[in-house]
């Protein structure tokens, strides 16, 4: 059916030209008034602008406008054909200025009174100053100054508060020296995409092996000689993978035998039964054998103890000979509070006990695996130097396996979703405030492939083998790595012999 109704065309009215002087005018004097605000804000900002307006006068506002556009152009180039050497000298630099400016400087004052930072004194009303900002991708750091008769605990208390109000995910305070703290806001997250296994180092640090990445978007690293590691999280929340993200990180040592393994797997072989042959001594089912080969480590501890008293060393140093022994155990809890031989239970609770006493100086590591983190499941547990916890069930949790204060001080494990598995913080001894993490997570297939490369003494004869048969799957292997597979490989070929 067709309407009768006339159709009414609107026509815009073409706008004016004292419309279009009055929007430019009004921009402009916008534009300076902004100008103003940032020089009373950031006083270095009235060079540029004294550049730009001595320039306008000496050679007129035209040319002065052109010599930006050229600068800017140039500037653009520079990032698009080296953006590592722009962003070092040039957009770090820049994006700093522009996140204290605009972020912070702009409504810190009110901010931080409205969060109760405020201090009033006679008629004054002090907040603490802002003394730098550093800016990345994924956080800003400021560094603040406190006001007299305000402590740590005051600003952790409402740092929720100040997250929100300065459109960060998280707000976590670290202490810089007394009166100074630096306040990280987690602008974007680099923990919520799966990191997948890293590729296989060729030499290993012993005291810095990475597992996987901080929330600053920097490598996590966990020290291996001269601690003991505890993983806490509830079922499913990624303990394997950290255990096996950093036996992947030991791999070199394990295959050269500088590191040797000794992994306790209660639960029946299931979690470290793919990577058996990595490891030096293996035992899944018999719980007498467990608590034995709990027992010879500490007679190896105390035997290596005695020696390093006589030579005088503090730290023992890794060899063939005397490689650092790293006893894994899976879940401790079945070998402690739900196992029913009291006579087992106690004689691994001493062994646990005194190789996590005295196991450090001599290397015989701890990596120790539990779902429940109660004192009844491990008295111990404060022994380990190094605590990560991921994922656990309630808030209270959260003290038991960090220490005192690391819920407050912003290790949210009751609070990280199904979706983060791998996500933990990790507290390391010295360092009072816990850090956010990710573990990388090695599928079964990368287990199988580094049991087969990097069994201990395998040699690059076993490890070509294992590449041949298709055992070393997809291992993500460095370029060197590549090119001695490779080159293995064309010799074999050519029929000669793999050396
Ligand atoms: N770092 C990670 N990144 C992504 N997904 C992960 C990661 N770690 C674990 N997962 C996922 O979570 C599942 C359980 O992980 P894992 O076996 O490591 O947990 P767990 O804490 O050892 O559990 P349990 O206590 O039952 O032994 C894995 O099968 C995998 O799907
Ligand atoms: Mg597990």
């Amino acid at each position: 059916m067709q309407s009768s109704q006339p159709v009414v065309v609107q026509r815009q009215r073409p706008r004016g030209l004292a419309d279009a002087f009055g929007m430019l005018l009004i921009a402009l004097v916008a534009g300076w008034l902004l100008v103003a605000w940032a020089i009373v804000k950031r006083p270095v900002l009235a060079i540029p602008t004294g550049v730009f307006v001595g320039l306008s006068v000496w050679i007129g506002s035209h040319d002065a406008a052109g010599i930006v556009i050229y600068v800017v152009v140039a500037l653009g180039v520079w990032r698009l054909a080296h953006k590592r050497s722009f962003q070092r000298l040039v957009g770090g630099r820049s994006r700093c200025w522009w996140r204290r400016l605009w972020v912070y400087e702009r409504r810190w004052r009110s901010t931080l009174v409205l969060c109760g930072l405020g201090k009033r004194y006679r008629l004054r009303e002090s907040v603490p100053r802002i003394r730098r900002v550093e800016s990345s991708a994924w956080r800003d750091r400021v560094l603040i100054r406190l006001v007299a008769g305000q402590c740590t605990e005051d600003v952790e208390r409402v740092a929720p508060e100040l997250a929100h109000s300065f459109g960060a995910e998280a707000c976590r305070v670290r202490e810089h020296r007394p009166g100074r703290l630096w306040l990280d806001f987690r602008v974007r997250d680099p923990l919520t995409q799966v990191i997948p296994a890293m590729a296989v180092p060729d030499t290993v640090d012993l005291m810095s092996v990475q597992v996987g990445l901080q929330e600053d978007g920097e490598p996590w690293r966990l020290r291996v000689l001269g601690t003991h590691l505890l993983l806490a999280g509830v079922t499913e929340s990624g303990k394997s993978s950290v255990l096996w993200a950093l036996l992947r990180g030991l791999a070199p040592a394990i295959c050269d035998g500088t590191v040797v393994v000794w992994a306790l797997d209660p639960k029946g072989g299931m979690e470290l039964g793919p990577g058996e042959a990595l490891f030096a001594r293996f035992c899944a089912e018999d719980f007498e054998a467990m608590a034995d080969m709990l027992d010879e480590a500490v007679a190896v501890m105390q035997q290596r103890t005695r020696r390093c008293r006589k030579d005088g060393v503090r730290l023992h140093t890794p060899t063939v000979a005397e490689p650092l022994i790293l006893v894994v155990i899976d879940e401790v809890a079945t070998l402690t509070a739900y196992q029913p031989d009291r006579k087992l239970r106690a004689r691994v609770e001493h062994s646990i006990g005194l190789l996590l006493s005295q196991g450090r100086g001599p290397g015989v590591s701890v990596l120790g695996a539990l779902q429940d983190p109660r004192k009844e499941v491990l008295g111990n547990r404060n022994l380990f130097p190094t605590k990560v916890a991921l994922q656990l069930d309630e808030a209270t949790q959260v003290d038991m396996v960090l220490g005192p204060g690391a819920r407050d001080q912003g290790a949210l494990c009751d609070k990280i979703p199904d979706s983060l598995r791998g996500v933990a913080y990790v507290r390391v001894e010295g360092v009072r405030e816990p850090t956010r993490v990710r573990s990388a997570y090695v599928t079964d297939q990368d287990i199988r492939a580094m049991a087969a490369l990097y069994a201990p003494r395998a040699g690059p004869g076993a490890r070509l083998a294992a590449v041949m048969e298709g055992r070393g799957g997809d291992l993500v292997m460095t370029a060197e790595q590549r090119r001695e597979v490779d080159e293995m490989r064309a010799a074999w070929r050519t029929g000669g012999e793999p050396s």
